[in-house]
């Protein structure tokens, strides 16, 4: 796993507009899987402009959800299917013919879970799969004790994850939905390079657990440590438990150009 410190979230989200826009180099119509929450914005707003600048050509690029609510009706401004459409798809000036996402409000969701994870296989995989973080070391909505083997399937938020999330909801936890549909662990761990981006120091315990703990389901980043090559890029706050942060540093001052992430 590589750990690289950035000075703040804009260097983060900048970093890996980078690393997306060498990726869509190499492969036009890569398929990206995004994450939603505050902190991958910077990432999708330095995307955009690289993109309006023509320093990236992403025309061809795919892009493909995480997560999402069940239960909301098609259209909420706040489903996640909604969110990255706004926050991505639109601003990339892709179409929604590239964008891919379970079916959150199907009425067999199971059903719904496998067809998901059915076709992302036959989109090729995930080539990078950006991530967050939630407070108790969520990825996707992965919640502690997530089996690390899962694939997408329905879940329950914990009471902590509505709280953190009632914000998008006029800061009104009744109108949290209660479940949920993720990618699981086991599905994100196929991803050819899953990218965790946290940022503040809310997210410093789950990333030291994340990066420095055992590999066990109650923090559910930790899986990444069996991923060949995850990136956790993380802002001075975020890594501000971390014990080898300056070891992290060194290693990433020195790492070749050339390497990219
Ligand atoms: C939600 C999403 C996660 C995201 C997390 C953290 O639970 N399902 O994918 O990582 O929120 O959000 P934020 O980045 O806003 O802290």
């Amino acid at each position: 796993m590589e750990v690289v410190i950035v000075p703040d979230a804009a260097a983060g989200g900048e970093l890996i507009a980078e690393a997306i826009g060498a990726l869509l180099s190499r492969r036009p119509d890569a398929l990206l899987g995004v994450a939603t929450g505050s902190t991958p914005l910077p990432v999708y707003r330095a995307l955009a402009a690289k993109v309006r600048s023509g320093a990236v050509d992403a025309s061809r690029a795919r892009v493909c959800q995480l997560d999402e609510y069940v239960g909301l009706p098609p259209g909420h401004p706040e489903s996640y299917r909604s969110v990255v459409l706004r926050e991505v798809v639109e601003p990339l000036g892709l179409s929604e013919a590239s964008f891919m996402g379970p079916d959150g409000s199907a009425e067999d969701v199971q059903a719904a879970c496998e067809a998901y994870d059915r076709a992302l296989a036959e989109a090729g995989g995930v080539d990078l799969q950006l991530l967050g973080i939630g407070t108790d070391g969520h990825i996707g909505f992965n919640e502690p004790c997530s089996s690390l083997a899962s694939r997408t399937r329905i879940k329950t938020l914990t009471e902590r994850t509505r709280i953190d999330n009632a914000r998008f909801f006029d800061d009104d936890i009744d109108q949290v939905p209660h479940h949920v549909i993720t990618q699981g662990i086991g599905t994100i761990l196929e991803s050819r390079h899953p990218i965790l981006l946290a940022t503040g120091e809310g997210k410093a315990e789950a990333v030291a657990q994340t990066v420095e703990g055992p590999v066990a389901s109650i923090v559910p980043a930790s899986a990444l440590q069996l991923h060949p090559h995850a990136t956790v890029v993380v802002d001075e706050a975020a890594a501000s438990k971390l014990k080898l942060a300056d070891y992290f540093r060194a290693t990433y001052a020195a790492k070749p150009a050339w390497q990219g992430l």
